[in-house]
């Protein structure tokens, strides 16, 4: 089976890395995901292993939809019998681009009437629609007037890692935090420092990685698991690629550290990370006074808004932390426009990413060759 694994604009290369080292094979990554290839149960594995993945989407049929008739046919025509039943729930999304039929909500709406339909049609009942909860999630791709329909592994988007406390403001995505911490180079054994660290999503995803922790261990289910075929012989295969993530993961953890002038961000952080099982050292203060160790990795997602009170110190600041740890990777992911002093280091090419809907920049240091 072809499968194509989708992620944050910018984060693709960092997933293409990811699913070559998990050894997926026909691992190529293209506009908004990764292609890789395998069986149902590679989907599987991808789904309990990506930390960067946000949904694995397995194509079921390419058509031609260039009127409502022709993609209502076209979805029609789809054997869904695998996977969906009239006791079961679904949800359909879409995106389209270049074609004429332009609105997502109605290529949702036809896409589920011929998915329905065509049950109803066979079995005398129909299963209904859960926008929040739903057993299938179907998405529907159409591109140039050809629609392609996908089956989607993962369920819920595969950043939902159940870690996260609900109160944290303005956190990263896990999946988009994963992403930056392999972009700075971070050798997952020496210390880790994030000196502005919020609730922590950063040094989550960097013990985890450190760990070797599957992701999705800490998920109740997935997408997959609540399907018509997934049988006992699935369970059982799905039971046993979790008993080996719980096998793989290391026991020694690096030293991580977070740093941050909020206190209540802190108590976040103690809550996440124990939650992912682990502890981390917390420092209260600013990013200015940050006592690192030698060597490692300084990363971080510095505030930015317009209630930042001091910017130009801000940016200073950050200039200096780059400059007093020369022996770091450091990385920072900025929003484009934030400003930043000059450092006597030279940065890496810049890596443009998206907080959501926010066009940021990864601006990182690699360590300074040690003299002699
Ligand atoms: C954008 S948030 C970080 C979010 C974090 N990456 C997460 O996922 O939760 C920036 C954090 O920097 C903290 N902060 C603001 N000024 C600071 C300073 N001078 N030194 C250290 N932390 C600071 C804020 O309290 C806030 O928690």
């Amino acid at each position: 089976m072809q499968f194509f694994a989708t992620a944050a604009k910018g984060t693709e290369p960092a997933l293409r890395d990811e699913l070559r080292e998990l050894r997926f094979a026909g691992v190529r990554a293209d506009r908004g995901g990764v292609h890789f290839e395998g069986d149902r149960r590679a989907a599987y594995r991808a789904c309990l292993w990506s930390r960067i993945a946000l949904r694995v989407l397995a194509p079921l049929a390419t058509f031609d939809a260039p009127d409502e008739g022709r993609l209502y046919a076209g979805v029609r025509g789809v054997e869904l019998d695998d996977v969906l039943d009239a006791s079961r729930t679904l949800v359909v999304s879409a995106a389209c681009r270049s074609s004429r039929l332009t609105h997502t909500g109605y290529l949702c709406q036809l896409t589920k009437d011929a998915v329905v339909d065509r049950i109803r049609d066979r079995a005398g009942a129909r299963p209904s629609v859960d926008k929040r909860n739903a057993d299938v999630h179907l998405f529907l791709h159409l591109v140039k007037d050809v629609a392609t329909l996908y089956l989607d592994f993962a369920g819920q988007s595969l950043h939902e890692r159940g870690l996260r406390e609900p109160s944290a403001v303005a956190p990263l995505r896990e999946t988009l935090a994963a992403a930056v911490v392999r972009y700075s180079g971070w050798d997952r054994k020496s210390a880790f420092v994030d000196p502005a660290c919020g609730s922590g999503t950063l040094l989550v995803e960097a013990g985890l990685w450190a760990k070797n922790v599957a992701p999705g261990l800490s998920r109740e289910r997935f997408g997959f698991e609540r399907w018509v075929g997934f049988d006992a012989a699935e369970r059982a295969a799905m039971d046993a690629l979790r008993e080996e993530a719980r096998a793989a993961e290391r026991a020694e953890l690096p030293l991580l550290v977070g740093r941050d002038v909020s206190e209540s961000a802190l108590a976040l952080v103690q809550k996440s990370t124990r939650r992912a099982g682990f502890e981390v050292r917390v420092a209260l203060g600013a990013l200015a006074d940050a006592e690192e160790p030698a060597a490692g990795a300084i990363v971080a997602n510095p505030p930015y808004g317009r209630r930042l009170e001091r910017p130009a110190e801000l940016a200073r600041d950050l200039a200096r932390l780059v400059d007093r740890h020369p022996a770091a990777h450091v990385a920072f992911l900025m929003a484009e426009e934030q400003p930043i002093g000059h450092t006597r280091r030279r940065p890496q090419a810049p890596r443009e990413l998206f907080n959501g809907d926010i066009r940021c920049v990864l601006r990182s240091w690699a360590p300074l060759p040690v003299a002699g």
